[in-house]
C-alpha cells in the first residue's frame, strides 16, 4: 500500500475509535490544522511540476476529502450520543404524584350569590350591577326617598366628602339603586337580579358597616302579586332545597313599592334547631323574615321615564350574608367578615365542587 493509502486508513481509523469530541479535535488539527499532515501534503503540491501534480494530486485530494468526511460523520455521531445521554440524564416521570399545593375555598357569600344567579337564571332574570359610590338620587330620591322622607334615616347612610358645595356622594345603603340605573339604561321588558356589597354606620352580632344584599326587578306589561309570590316561592324552594317551603306575606311599608310586603318562611324547630320548611302556624313551627318586596311604586316607574299605566313591576330585596346563615347554619355575621382561616375552612366550599345545588329550578 502507499503511503498515502496507508496515512488514509490510519487516520479514519484513529477518527471511528475517537470517543470524545475533545479528543476528535485533536485528531483534526493533527491531520488539517495549519501544521496537520494532510495540510503539509497539499502544501507540497504548489512547487510541483504539473506533470508530477497529475500523478501525485489526485491521491491527496482524495486523502483531504476522505478525512474531512470521516471528521464529519464522527462528529455528528458524537454529537447526537451527547444529545442522548443529557436527554436521559433529564427525563421526568410524569406518573409521579404532583405536590398538592395549598389549596383555598369559596367564601359562603361568593357561594351563596352564585346559587342566587344559577336559580334566577333558570327563571329568565340576568344579573346587573351599579356603583358602591353613588349618589343620592340614585340611593335615595329616585326610589321615593325625598330629602325629608322619614325612611332616610331609617338608613344610617355613610357620607363622602363632596367638592365644591357638590352634593355628597354616598357609599349605597341597598341594592335598591340598581332598580333605578337599570330602567333607565334598558328598555322594558327587565328581569334582573342584582347582588352586591351595602354600607351603614351599624355594627353588632347582627349588623357588619359592609353587608351584601341582592335586589330584584321585574318591569313588564299586567305583572301583578301573584307573580311576586310565585317567583319567591319558587327561588326560595330551589334556593333551600326543599319542597315543603310555606311563605306568609305581611303587609308592610316600604318608599319604592306600593302596596309592600314583607316575606316571612316557616321554620320546625328540631332538636332545638330552626330548621326552614313547613307551615309556621303548626305546632312547634314559627316565621321568620327573609325579604322585602312589593309592586313597584307608580312614582319610581316615574322617575325612571317609564309610564306607570303602561309598565308595572315587582321588586324584591335581601340579605345574602342571612340568606348563607339560614342555610349553612353560622350564627355570628362578623364571623363572615374577620379572614379567619379556621372559619372559611370550616363553612368554606370547594371551588371543584360545582354544582352545589343538589336540583335546578322545578328539580
Ligand atoms: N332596600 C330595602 C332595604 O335595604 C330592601 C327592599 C325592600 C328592596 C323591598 C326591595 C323591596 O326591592 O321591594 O331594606
Amino acid at each position: 500500500m502507499s503511503e498515502i493509502a496507508n496515512l488514509k486508513a490510519g487516520l479514519i481509523a484513529d477518527i471511528a475509535a475517537a470517543d470524545t469530541l475533545e479528543a476528535l479535535e485533536a485528531l483534526r488539527v493533527g491531520a488539517m490544522g495549519k501544521n496537520g499532515v494532510v495540510t503539509g501534503l497539499l502544501k507540497t503540491l504548489g512547487p510541483m511540476s504539473p506533470e508530477d501534480r497529475l500523478e501525485k494530486g489526485p491521491p491527496i485530494q482524495d486523502l483531504r476529502e476522505s478525512v474531512a468526511a470521516a471528521l464529519a460523520t464522527r462528529k455528528a455521531a458524537l454529537e447526537q450520543a451527547a444529545l442522548d445521554a443529557q436527554l436521559a440524564a433529564e427525563k421526568i416521570d410524569m406518573t409521579l404524584p404532583a405536590d398538592p399545593g395549598p389549596q383555598g375555598s369559596v367564601h359562603p357569600v361568593s357561594q351563596v350569590m352564585d346559587e342566587l344567579a344559577e336559580i334566577f337564571a333558570d327563571l329568565g332574570f340576568s344579573v346587573a350591577t351599579g356603583p358602591e359610590i353613588e349618589d343620592q338620587w340614585h340611593n335615595f330620591t329616585a326610589l321615593n326617598m325625598p330629602e325629608t322622607h322619614p325612611a332616610r334615616a331609617m338608613h344610617d347612610t355613610f357620607y363622602l366628602s363632596a367638592e365644591d358645595g357638590a352634593e355628597p356622594k354616598v357609599l349605597r345603603t341597598h341594592t335598591s339603586p340598581v332598580q333605578i340605573r337599570t330602567m333607565m339604561n334598558q328598555e322594558p321588558p327587565i328581569r334582573i337580579i342584582a347582588p352586591g356589597r351595602v354600607y351603614r354606620s351599624d355594627s353588632d352580632a347582627t349588623h357588619t358597616p359592609m353587608f351584601h344584599q341582592i335586589e330584584g326587578l321585574v318591569i313588564d306589561k299586567g305583572i301583578t302579586l301573584g307573580h311576586l309570590k310565585w317567583t319567591l316561592e319558587t327561588f326560595l324552594k330551589a334556593f333551600f332545597e326543599r319542597d315543603d317551603i310555606v311563605l306568609r306575606l305581611r303587609p308592610s311599608y316600604f318608599p319604592f313599592t306600593e302596596p309592600s310586603v314583607e316575606v316571612d318562611v316557616g321554620y320546625m324547630l328540631t332538636n332545638g334547631q330552626r330548621v326552614i320548611g313547613g307551615d309556621g302556624d303548626a305546632p312547634g313551627g314559627g316565621w321568620l323574615e327573609v325579604l322585602g318586596s312589593g309592586m313597584v311604586n307608580r312614582r319610581v316607574i316615574e322617575a325612571c321615564g317609564l309610564d306607570p299605566d303602561e309598565w308595572q313591576g315587582f321588586a324584591f330585596g335581601t340579605g345574602v350574608d342571612r340568606l348563607a346563615m339560614l342555610k349553612y347554619g353560622m350564627n355570628d355575621l362578623r364571623a363572615f367578615f374577620d379572614g379567619d382561616l379556621r372559619w372559611l375552612r370550616h363553612y368554606g366550599f370547594s371551588a371543584l365542587d360545582v354544582p352545589t345545588l343538589s336540583g335546578g329550578v322545578g328539580a
